[in-house]
C-alpha cells in the first residue's frame, strides 16, 4: 500500500517519541511492502524559531496533501509569553479545524501489566479498564469568539465563548452512537446541561438522535460528577461523548488510570476517517531532551493510523501486541517504573518494541 504521511514532530518531547514511532512505521514498511513517504514538517515552536509562524503555509499544505498525519506535541515555555493567535498551539488547533478533524477518540485502555501503576485501588480495576472518550474537537469554547478588553484605567477583562450549532453535535454524538454500538451498547454524554445553554443543546440534540439508536443504552452526566465518578469507579463507564474542553480534561483523568499519560494515543478525524494521530500528552518540558519520555502513546498512535486511515488491522495489531508483550516483560520508562521492573530510556523503549515486533 502506498501512502502519504505527513510528519510533525514538534517542541519538546516531540521529536523523542517520533523518532520512535518512524523506526517502526520503517519496519513495517519494509516487512509488509508498503511505500509511507513521510514528510517532516514544521510546526510549534520549532516553527515560530525557523519560520516566524507556529503554522508554516507549507505545512498546512503538506497536511491537506497526505493520507493521515502525526504529531508529536507542540508547546513550551519559551513561548508562553506570546498571544494566542502567534502561541505553538495555535498550529495544532488550526490544523485539527481546517482539515475537519471534528472527532477525537481517546481510547484508555488499561493494560494487565500495568495494573501496578494505576493509583487507583486493585479492586476497582481487577477487570482491567477499556474506556473510549470521544472528544469534540472543533468547536465550542476552543473556537468562540475570545477577546481581552482593556478599559480606560487599563483594567482588563477577557472572555472566551462556548459555541455549539447542533449540527457539529449531531456529527459527534453520531460517532460516539456508532461506537458504542460495536462495543457494550452504553453511551454517557457528559455536559454541565445545569448550567450551561450550550450543553442544553447538547443534550436535546443527543437525546434527539438517540432515537436512530434504540439499543444503545444512552446517560447523562454533568462534568463535575462524571470526573469524581471516573476516579470512584471508572469500569461503570464504557464509552463518553462529551464537548471539547470537558473532553480535553476527563482524557488527561483517564490517562492516568492507565498508569501514565505517556500511554494513551488518540486519532482525531474528519467524517472520512481521514485523520491525524497524536498522543494526548503535550511536549512535557519537564523531561524533555532527557530520553526519558515514554515513547509508547505516539507509537499507539501510529497503531490508530494504521487501523483507522489505513484499514491495516494486521499492522495495528502487531503493533499493539508488541507494546502489550514489552509490558508484560516489565520492561518501563521512568513514568510507569516500579520496583522489579527493568527502567528504559525512550530510545530503548522504541527498541525493545522494535526488537519485539521483529520475533512476532
Ligand atoms: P504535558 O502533557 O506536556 O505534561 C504533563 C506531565 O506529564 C509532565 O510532568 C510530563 O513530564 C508528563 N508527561 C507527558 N507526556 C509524557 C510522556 N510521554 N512520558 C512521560 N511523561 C510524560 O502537559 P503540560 O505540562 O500541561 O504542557 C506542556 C506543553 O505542552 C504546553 O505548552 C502545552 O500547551 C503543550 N501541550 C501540547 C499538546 C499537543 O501538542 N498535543 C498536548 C498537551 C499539551
Ligand atoms: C490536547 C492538548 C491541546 C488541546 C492543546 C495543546 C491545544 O491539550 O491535545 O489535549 O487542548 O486540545
Ligand atoms: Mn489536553
Amino acid at each position: 500500500m502506498k501512502k502519504k504521511i505527513a510528519v510533525i514532530p514538534g517542541d519538546g518531547i516531540g521529536p523523542e517519541v517520533m523518532k520512535q514511532t518512524l523506526r517502526i512505521l520503517r519496519f513495517l514498511e519494509e516487512k509488509f511492502r508498503h511505500e509511507f513517504e513521510v514528510e517532516e514538517c514544521l510546526a510549534g515552536g520549532v516553527a515560530i524559531d525557523k519560520e516566524g509562524v507556529p503554522l508554516p503555509d507549507h505545512t498546512l499544505k503538506t497536511c491537506k496533501d497526505a493520507d493521515a498525519i502525526l504529531l508529536g506535541a507542540v508547546g513550551g515555555p519559551k513561548w508562553d509569553h506570546l498571544e494566542g493567535t502567534d502561541r505553538p498551539e495555535r498550529a495544532l488547533l488550526t490544523i485539527r479545524k481546517e482539515l475537519g478533524f471534528f472527532a477525537n477518540l481517546r481510547p484508555a485502555t488499561l493494560f494487565p501489566a500495568m495494573k501496578d501503576a494505576c493509583p487507583l485501588k486493585p479492586s476497582l480495576i481487577e477487570k482491567g479498564l477499556d474506556l473510549m472518550v470521544v472528544r469534540e474537537l472543533t468547536g465550542g469554547i476552543y473556537f468562540g469568539e475570545q477577546k481581552t478588553i482593556t478599559e480606560k484605567n487599563g483594567k482588563k477583562s477577557a472572555y472566551d465563548t462556548m459555541f455549539y450549532h447542533e449540527d457539529e453535535i449531531r456529527r459527534i454524538v453520531k460517532i460516539a452512537f456508532e461506537i458504542a454500538s460495536k462495543r457494550k451498547r452504553k453511551l454517557l454524554s457528559v455536559d454541565k446541561a445545569n448550567v450551561l445553554e450550550s450543553s442544553r443543546l447538547w443534550r436535546k440534540t443527543i437525546i434527539q438522535e438517540a432515537k436512530n439508536y434504540p439499543d444503545i443504552c444512552l446517560e447523562h452526566m454533568y462534568i463535575d460528577n462524571a470526573a469524581m465518578q471516573l476516579i470512584r469507579d471508572p469500569n461503570q463507564f464504557d464509552v463518553m461523548v462529551t464537548g471539547n474542553m470537558f473532553g480535553d480534561i476527563l482524557s488527561d483523568e483517564a490517562s492516568m488510570i492507565t498508569g501514565s499519560i505517556g500511554l494513551l494515543p488518540s486519532a482525531s478525524l474528519d467524517a472520512d476517517q481521514k485523520g491525524m494521530y497524536e498522543p494526548i500528552h503535550g511536549s512535557a518540558p519537564d523531561i524533555a531532551g532527557q530520553n526519558k519520555a515514554n515513547p509508547l502513546a505516539m507509537i499507539l498512535s501510529a497503531a490508530m493510523m494504521f487501523k483507522n486511515s489505513f484499514d491495516l488491522t494486521r499492522e495495528a495489531d502487531i503493533i499493539e501486541s508488541a507494546v502489550e508483550k514489552v509490558l508484560d516483560e516489565g520492561y518501563r520508562t521512568a513514568d510507569i517504573y516500579s520496583e522489579n521492573t527493568v527502567m528504559l530510556t525512550t530510545e530503548e523503549m522504541g527498541q525493545q518494541v522494535l526488537d519485539t515486533m521483529k520475533n512476532m
